[in-house]
């Protein structure tokens, strides 16, 4: 390609030596000239150099300017054409026109109107060029609105239906909290009659129960999810969350004969958020952590200190760590190393958004074979208390 930095490019078509060599005379100061004595050529020239204009003779012996247009405009709608026509030739320039030529001059050609003509097609061609250039551009941008358009679609249906979901949920819940509590108190009065042979079932029952409630919690906060409960954030007492806490994972450890130790110390530290969501991220790493140790032999410790202006709890167990790999991966939506229907592969994110949305972050440490160390560091705050 003829690199003529910005000089607007002619090509010139003509079997004429003549016309050929005053036309690349008369415009070669202000353009860049090629010239061609064929049509065939011109058309190989117009595809790699892709001109402003083409000046194209009709009159030529093998294929005529007519048919080279007619060929040219097949390949290129946009570059202006002006035909040279032989002296009275007004019906073949008309046709060309009708073919898409842009214009036509008779020879010979009055320069003053050659150079107003070529000045006015050849920035013509690059008002076109320009104008298709940002129309696909603009359909470009269109379809990816579209798109995104589509994509926040499908996510606004899938928040409603899971919003349904959850909604739907609570209904069975209800209906199994309310047999809990018949089958609770049929208990109560069997002890009576049976004496200590039930007592194992009230135990069962009681883990079931607390699940439930359990379960009943977590679509509620579920429903108020929506940043509303975040947006107003609580001075909450670190014990209440570490009361909560020891609620909910009661059952889960003595569930699988699993040791659960509290060393709490957290000097009546205050920290700013909710208690529903911190409680959730810090039993979410503890249930990853029963998960990990041995039934019978687990030990897992939940530490609740003070560290500087921040409160620290840590969560250790004795299970079986994780290699480099899976401990760079744990952060990672959907990862898991569970079993299918085991885990989801979830908690750690959820777990890691909460706590970064109350401004604090995560440490882990972790040695296979081992265990596992996780801290939560959360900003303690001096406001008092609003739990
Ligand atoms: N205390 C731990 N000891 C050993 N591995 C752990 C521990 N905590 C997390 N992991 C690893 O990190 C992975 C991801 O944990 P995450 O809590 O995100 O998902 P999950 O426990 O597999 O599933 P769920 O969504 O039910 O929590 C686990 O599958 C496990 O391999
Ligand atoms: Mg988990």
């Amino acid at each position: 390609m003829i690199a003529i930095a910005d000089k607007r490019v002619v090509l010139v078509v003509d079997d004429e030596r003549g016309p050929r060599e005053s036309l690349r005379f008369l415009l070669k100061d202000e353009y860049a000239v090629i010239c061609a004595d064929n049509v065939d050529s011109g058309l190989d020239i117009l595809k790699r150099e892709h001109p402003d204009l083409v000046i194209m003779d009709i009159r030529m012996p093998g294929k005529t300017g007519i048919q080279g247009l007619r060929e040219l405009r097949a390949i290129d709608a946009l570059t202006s054409v002006v035909m040279l026509t032989g002296f009275g030739a007004l019906e073949t320039a008309q046709e060309a026109l009708r073919l898409g030529a842009n214009d036509y001059i008779s020879k010979p050609f009055d320069t003053t109107e050659m150079l107003n003509m070529v000045s006015r097609f050849t920035l013509r061609s690059r008002m076109e060029h320009k104008r298709v250039r940002m129309l696909r551009e603009l359909q470009d941008m269109n379809s990816k609105l579209t798109e995104d358009l589509a994509t926040k679609d499908r996510l606004a249906t899938l928040g409603q239906s899971s919003a349904e979901f959850v909604h739907d949920l609570r209904n069975p819940l209800m209906i199994v909290m309310g047999y809990i509590n018949l089958l609770d108190q049929q208990l109560v009065k069997s002890q009576g009659m049976f004496g200590e042979q039930l007592g194992e079932a009230a135990d069962y029952l009681e883990v079931i129960e607390k699940n439930m409630r359990r379960c009943h919690e977590l679509i509620q906060m579920w429903q108020q999810a929506d940043g509303a409960e975040l947006s107003q954030l609580k001075p909450i007492a670190v014990a209440h969350i570490i009361d909560d806490l020891v609620m909910s994972v009661e059952p889960l450890v003595s569930a699988v004969d699993v040791e659960i130790e509290y060393q709490v110390d957290d000097g009546g530290a205050v920290v700013l958020g909710s208690r529903a969501q911190l409680v959730r991220a810090i039993h979410n790493i503890i249930s990853n952590a029963i998960d990990a140790v041995d039934r019978g032999h687990g030990n897992i410790v939940l530490a609740c200190h003070r560290r500087d202006a921040a409160i620290e709890f840590r969560v250790s167990d004795n299970g079986c760590g994780m290699p480099p790999d899976v401990l760079a991966r744990i952060f990672e939506p959907y990862f898991t190393t569970k079993p299918k229907g085991k885990g989801t592969g979830l908690g750690t994110v959820i777990a890691k958004r909460i706590v970064e949305e109350h401004s604090g972050f995560i440490e882990v440490k972790s040695t296979i074979g081992q265990g596992t160390s996780v801290s939560i560091l959360l900003p303690i705050t001096t406001a008092p208390a609003a739990d």
